[in-house]
């Protein structure tokens, strides 16, 4: 009797001890795979890497560790000798196969909660095989505690969409915080980026193998963007392919702070481990305006980091901007959707050219989706095609830029900030505001007070999540080979 009552008494302590939400330490890796001879010996070299990068964690007192998407593999295109079946979470600590085994056995030897992505096959009873993409998540007892199949696939012919309702797709920590998780491509969209938040989620763990385009789609941008525009911290890892324009990583505040985050030209691997303020438990109705800043500002050369395009300049509704009146208002419309900039420049030179933009309708960036994207950008000439690149000539001084757009509100409307300077970094300072009133949704991103140089798109991208046929998507994203991110 006693002694159950002991235990139902440790069992309440430790209950309780698991509702504290402390700051934790967290390591994201971008990392470049190791490509061996034969699927199963590149698998061990990277899962030999892992556990070293798991061992120098440790020294730093890390408690959670993401690795990137396609990480244990390269990116390979047929799944064949490199997926394995994968339990579901349980309490098991035991894997049959082994290397799931050694990859628990890190999580326990080095006392870390594991996140990971890799192949898995699943047989049905007529022994037929499907493969996911999967991210799972070891706790630092080895027990697998989460397992999310990426549902918004990127020009992955043989693998198959996790269903879109999943529900081992968040995880409790002993340090008290809910994570969720998903895999690159998906944060794009409502599904399952913005809908896992109403799950009580502070907090994301996000492995992605993401292929940077401009203006609208790289990486730095679309982290910051999602962690600000979300009010929850995003743990990114990215895999590291500077030649095909693959990298860039970070661990990113709720409230707007960037801890750390790597970029870089020259190939490499990179531990980056920062401490992580928890926030409040999201609310799901409320996500209003805040700060944005950087922390961390080491950025090394980007010379040899590929910049990939993918801007369909025709299709765009522009107006200049005649930046010589400082203040200036204007708006630019594409079919009824409207985008209204507010800009306060000193300093331009009347040579460069500015442009801001509209566009409503769809893009083939991937999956062919239904966005809307609002941008101020800046353009290397005349030529509205060398509008967002990376040289253009961007010495105006903005001292602030607020960019606002109304629409009637729709389920799955789903919007995040775009903002790049000429280093491929986001803009420091940032506010972003999403607010409902009655049937009309508006967004207005903005900042002021900081003198920024070198802006080259700064704007918003909505994502309404309608998506054509999967077998359509296919062909189409078969077709469109080059714009590939995954
Ligand atoms: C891995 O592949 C090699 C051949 O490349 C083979 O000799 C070895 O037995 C394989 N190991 C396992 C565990 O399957
Ligand atoms: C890995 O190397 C093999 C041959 O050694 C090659 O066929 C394959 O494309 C490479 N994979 C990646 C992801 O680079
Ligand atoms: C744990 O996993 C091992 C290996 O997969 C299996 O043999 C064993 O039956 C499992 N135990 C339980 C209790 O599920
Ligand atoms: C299932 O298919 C695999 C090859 O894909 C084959 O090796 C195995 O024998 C099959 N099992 C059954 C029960 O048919
Ligand atoms: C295996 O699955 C595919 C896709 O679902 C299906 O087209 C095929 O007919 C199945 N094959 C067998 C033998 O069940
Ligand atoms: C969420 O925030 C809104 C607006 O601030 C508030 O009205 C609502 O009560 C909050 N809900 C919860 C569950 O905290
Ligand atoms: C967000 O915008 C709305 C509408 O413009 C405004 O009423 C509200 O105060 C803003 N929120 C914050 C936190 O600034
Ligand atoms: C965000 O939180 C960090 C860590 O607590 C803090 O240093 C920073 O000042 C905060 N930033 C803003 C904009 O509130
Ligand atoms: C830009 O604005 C200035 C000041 O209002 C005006 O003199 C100039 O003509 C304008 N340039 C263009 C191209 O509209
Ligand atoms: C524009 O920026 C200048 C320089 O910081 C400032 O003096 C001025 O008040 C700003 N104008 C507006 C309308 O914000
Ligand atoms: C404006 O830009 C042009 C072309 O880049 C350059 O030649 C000129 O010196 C610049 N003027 C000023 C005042 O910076």
């Amino acid at each position: 009797m006693a002694s159950t009552k002991l235990l139902l008494l440790s069992f309440t302590i430790i209950c309780l001890a698991q509702f504290i939400k402390t700051d934790y330490i967290a390591a994201v890796v971008e990392y470049q795979p190791i490509n061996g001879t034969a699927p199963n010996e590149t698998v061990e070299s990277n899962i030999a890497q892992y556990v070293y990068n798991i061992e120098q964690a440790r020294n730093s007192k890390v408690q959670i560790i993401v690795f990137p998407e396609y990480g244990l593999t390269g990116l390979v295109f047929n799944p064949t000798g490199y997926a394995i079946e994968i339990p579901n979470p349980g309490d098991n600590t035991t894997y049959e196969h082994y290397w799931l085994q050694k990859l628990a056995n890190a999580a326990v030897a080095h006392s870390m909660y594991v996140v990971l992505n890799l192949l898995e096959q699943e047989k049905d009873n007529r022994n037929n095989t499907t493969y996911y993409n999967t991210n799972i998540v070891f706790d630092k007892y080895g027990k697998l505690v989460a397992k999310y199949r990426k549902i918004n696939v990127y020009e992955e012919p043989a693998i198959t969409p996790g269903s879109y309702n999943q529900n081992q797709n968040t995880f409790v920590t002993d340090f008290g915080i809910t994570f969720g998780t998903f895999t690159c491509y998906d944060i794009t969209f409502f599904n399952p980026a913005r809908s896992v938040l109403s799950k009580s989620v502070t907090d994301i763990v996000y492995p992605t193998a993401w292929h940077s385009f401009l203006p609208f789609h790289h990486s730095l941008s679309i982290q910051s963007g999602y962690a600000l525009a979300n009010k929850v911290n995003l743990l990114a890892a990215n895999l590291n392919n500077v030649e095909e324009g693959i990298g860039g990583s970070g661990i990113y505040g709720a409230n707007g702070s960037i801890f750390s985050y790597y970029l870089s030209g020259s190939e490499g691997s990179k531990l980056q481990i920062a401490t992580v303020k928890n926030v409040p438990t999201h609310n799901n109705t409320a996500f209003n305006t805040f700060g944005f800043e950087v922390l961390d500002d080491n950025i090394p050369t980007l010379a040899n980091f590929k910049a990939k395009r993918y801007f369909e300049s025709d299709k765009y509704e522009f107006r200049r901007l005649n930046l010589s009146q400082h203040i200036v208002k204007d708006e630019v419309c594409h079919k009824y959707f409207c985008c209204v900039f507010t800009v306060n420049a000193s300093s331009s030179n009347a040579s460069e050219v500015y442009q801001i933009m509209a566009f409503k309708g769809q893009i083939r960036a991937g999956e062919i989706t239904d966005v809307k994207l609002c941008a101020l950008l800046a353009c290397e000439s005349e030529d509205i095609n060398t509008c967002g690149e990376r040289n253009a000539k961007s010495t105006a001084k903005f001292e602030s830029i607020t960019v606002e757009t109304s629409m009637p509100d729709g389920p799955e409307q789903y919007f995040l900030p775009i903002s790049l300077n000429a280093d491929l970094n986001p803009i420091s300072n940032t506010v972003f505001n999403n607010t409902i009133n009655g049937d009309t949704r508006t967004i207005k991103y903005h900042y002021s007070n900081l003198k920024q140089q070198n802006i080259i798109a700064f704007g918003i991208v909505g994502n309404s999540g309608v998506t054509l046929s999967f077998n359509f998507v296919l062909i189409a994203a078969i077709l469109v080979l080059n714009y590939l991110y995954y």
